[in-house]
């Protein structure tokens, strides 16, 4: 027999086939909880373990009553009760896939294409700001790019592909990519998205990262909300903050918006903020309570930003949200 999931302080009980995650086990009985990487590393699916007995895929077995475990590793070795972060009906995704039209490729930078895509007419397809989409390579493998556009363009695509030395798509397939070209996508995908509270909005990115604070900032653009936002953009050198000219005019139109770059490599004349885009937000903000992070880009900074600012700034966790840009390869 399956075991039984129960959802803390709810009526909500699923059932949890085989050697499958208590994540897994949620969407399949039409539940749905926060999520990104899907593979330990992000954090946006913690919830506590109350009772009964998980396998964490990279760790062991945990017993409850255990707080902060990861819901996308968890595979209950009988029933178990969970209170997750949040839970709600899950809306059927109105995924799609499709095949689009390379509209523009252009390079801000060195080691980066900024790839524009449209949609076949008619085929508006909806998603939320921080979402994004599982490009198809020729032989069927994937993989994700979250999308720079505001939501209010759902028509097309905006990615920012930073090139991996020997990537399959992001040197090979992107380099070779001509306007009218065509690429098949599938969207939307991720379940990480900031509330719609008036609470203060942190943005974390590094490099590639800026893509789906990029739709964040332009959805609040485009709704004409005045929710204060503070982004920190990070990279080695300028180059990374590939269009840091474009951020910086939106904070000059919008005085809820500051942006704030961060180098970890400046070179000689740099004169603005230095080191790590996490540990300058902390400086600058070390009461975080009544705050949201989302953080985007390398595990290495949504890992320390997650630690730092929950432990040292009074963060609440579920108050933090990040999608973090892990290598796929060919099983995601
Ligand atoms: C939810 C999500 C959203 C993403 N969004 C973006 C985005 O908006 N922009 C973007 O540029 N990337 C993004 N990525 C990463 C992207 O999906 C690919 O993994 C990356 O572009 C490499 O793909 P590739 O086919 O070119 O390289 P592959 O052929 O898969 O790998 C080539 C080599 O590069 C290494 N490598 C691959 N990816 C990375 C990485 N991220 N960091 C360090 N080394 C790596 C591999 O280990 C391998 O050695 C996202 C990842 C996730 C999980
Ligand atoms: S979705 Fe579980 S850690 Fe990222």
């Amino acid at each position: 027999m399956n075991p039984t999931i129960t959802v803390t302080g709810t009526d909500i009980t699923f059932d949890c086939p085989q050697g499958a995650t208590i994540l897994e086990a949620a969407e399949d009985a039409g539940w749905a909880i926060p999520y990104s990487c899907r593979k330990g590393a992000c954090h946006s699916c913690l919830g506590d373990l109350e009772r009964g007995q998980v396998d964490l895929r990279t760790t062991g077995t945990v017993h409850g009553p255990t707080p902060d475990v990861l819901l996308c590793q968890a595979v209950p070795r009988g029933p178990v009760e969970i209170r997750p972060r949040r839970i709600a009906d899950s809306t059927p995704p109105a995924r799609r896939t499709l095949t689009t039209k390379i509209y523009r490729a252009h390079m801000p930078a060195p080691r980066i294409t900024v790839l524009e895509l449209r949609f076949p007419i008619g085929r508006r397809t909806p998603f939320r700001a921080g979402q994004y989409l599982m490009v198809h390579l020729p032989d069927g493998d994937t993989r994700p790019y979250s999308m720079a556009n505001p939501p209010r363009d759902n028509d097309l695509a905006e990615l920012h592909v930073r090139t991996e030395p020997g990537g399959r798509f992001s040197e090979r397939l992107v380099g070779a990519l001509r306007p009218g070209d065509l690429l098949t996508v599938e969207t939307p995908f991720g379940d990480v998205t900031v509330d719609r509270s008036p609470d203060p909005l942190v943005l974390l990115a590094t490099g590639t990262g800026f893509a789906p604070v990029a739709s964040l900032v332009r959805d609040q653009i485009a709704r004409r909300g005045t929710r204060p936002i503070h982004l920190y953009w990070g990279g080695q050198t300028e180059q990374d903050l590939y269009l840091l000219d474009r951020a910086r005019r939106w904070a000059q139109r919008h005085n809820w918006l500051t942006v704030t770059p961060v180098l970890s490599r400046p070179t000689a004349g740099w004169t603005g903020a230095t080191g790590w885009v996490q540990d300058v937000a902390l400086a600058e903000n070390p009461d975080l309570t009544g705050h949201e992070v989302y953080a985007c880009g390398s595990q290495a900074m949504t890992d320390s930003a997650f630690s730092t600012l929950t432990r040292k700034a009074g963060l609440p966790e579920d108050r933090f949200h990040a999608d973090a840009f892990l290598p796929v390869g060919p099983s995601l």
